[in-house]
């Protein structure tokens, strides 16, 4: 890796945007809760786990992920994962994030829905306080599971409404189409949530048609299959649509086979509002600066790109104006200092 592109990287001001704190678990924290928890877990060392990180797809890792969430057990676990996050992404140059938790995930293994959230909102407090990085917090409903248990997990948050700014959708994919959870998104857009989803990851460009005609999100995770259809492509550059990329997830979970081919060139040259992120960094082998590092050094993005690209992130955050027009300054005055 160029040392002087890392340097550039690290302290380029940027929002993350898409990233599921589940997947920020690092195997040494793993340990350390299920130690604590008394949790058997089905390694005997760090390195073991690390091997066990070998994926052919959204399943593999799926499998393994909701397996090393179950060393989570109490609001002390869920605000030491967050705070351990949020001090990774201040050394990434993040200055705000929007970080997803998976509800379903800890309520059906008998938490309390209030367990991970407040314990995940006092550790955002803490991060704001110590690093001074702003977040939001979303809540993605399971696909895989049916929609009357994401209207519970609905219903479950009202309590939280004024500290949830949405809500999204993840896990598998394929089989599971927006059109599942229409009505659901139909009701978070009434109590005044925003609504992101996972499109276009496994999935064909019919779910991202979908995410957008039936679910009306505010905001895509992935898309990188609207890049088959030249008709949406169009639409989601006509929309101003951010759309979350995230490639080192993508090449760990084998939607591209090379970094070298990874679809983001092409989509900033077709007008994509695109944003890098990390997605579950503990799990695919690089926090958000990494993704910035890899994909460029893999690609021959320019810094210019790059720097696109943390301005779409403060521009497809869910903030104010003033909020927006503050982080883009700060990029200027990086900028200018680095020359
Ligand atoms: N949950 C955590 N990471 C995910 C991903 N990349 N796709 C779908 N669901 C997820
Ligand atoms: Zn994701």
């Amino acid at each position: 890796m160029s040392s002087d592109l890392v340097t550039f990287v690290a302290g380029l001001p940027k929002a993350e945007l898409h990233l599921h704190i589940e997947g920020s678990l690092e195997p040494e924290q793993m340990f350390e809760f299920a130690r604590r928890n008394r949790v058997a877990i089905p390694f005997d060392s760090v390195e073991q786990v690390r091997a066990a990180y070998d994926f052919s797809n959204l399943q593999d890792f799926l499998d393994i992920y909701y397996a090393g969430a179950d060393v989570l057990r109490t609001e002390q676990d869920f605000h030491e994962l967050a705070l351990a996050y949020f001090r990774r992404a201040a050394a990434d140059g993040v200055r705000h994030a929007e970080i997803f938790f998976d509800p379903q995930t800890h309520t059906d293994r008998g938490l309390p829905f209030a367990v991970a959230a407040d314990g995940l909102l006092s550790g955002m407090v803490a991060a704001e306080a110590e690093l001074g990085v702003s977040s939001k917090l979303i809540l993605c409903f399971l696909r895989h599971l049916d929609e009357e248990a994401a209207f519970a997990t609905l219903k479950a948050v009202e309590p939280w409404l004024d500290r949830i700014a949405g809500v999204g959708l993840d896990s598998s994919e394929v089989g599971h189409p927006p059109s599942k959870f229409q009505r659901v998104f139909a009701r978070a857009g009434e109590m005044g949530l925003k609504r992101v989803a996972h499109a276009g990851e496994e999935g064909p460009p019919a779910y991202v048609h979908e995410a957008l005609d039936l679910l009306r999100i505010d905001r895509m995770d992935h898309g990188n299959r609207s890049m088959e259809d030249e008709g949406l492509i169009r639409r989601l550059a006509d929309e101003r649509m951010t759309l979350t990329v995230c490639p080192l997830s993508n090449l760990k979970l084998c939607v591209v086979d090379d970094l070298a081919d990874h679809p983001v060139p092409e989509m900033l040259r077709r007008g994509l509002h695109v944003t890098l992120n990390s997605d579950d960094p503990a799990y695919f082998g690089g926090y958000v600066a990494d993704n910035y590092v890899r994909l460029a050094e893999a690609t021959g993005l320019s810094r210019e790109a790059l720097v696109q690209m943390a301005r779409n992130s403060f521009e497809g955050a869910f903030v104010d104006d003033a909020a927006k027009t503050r982080h883009l300054a700060e990029i200027d005055a990086y900028l200018a200092e680095v020359g």
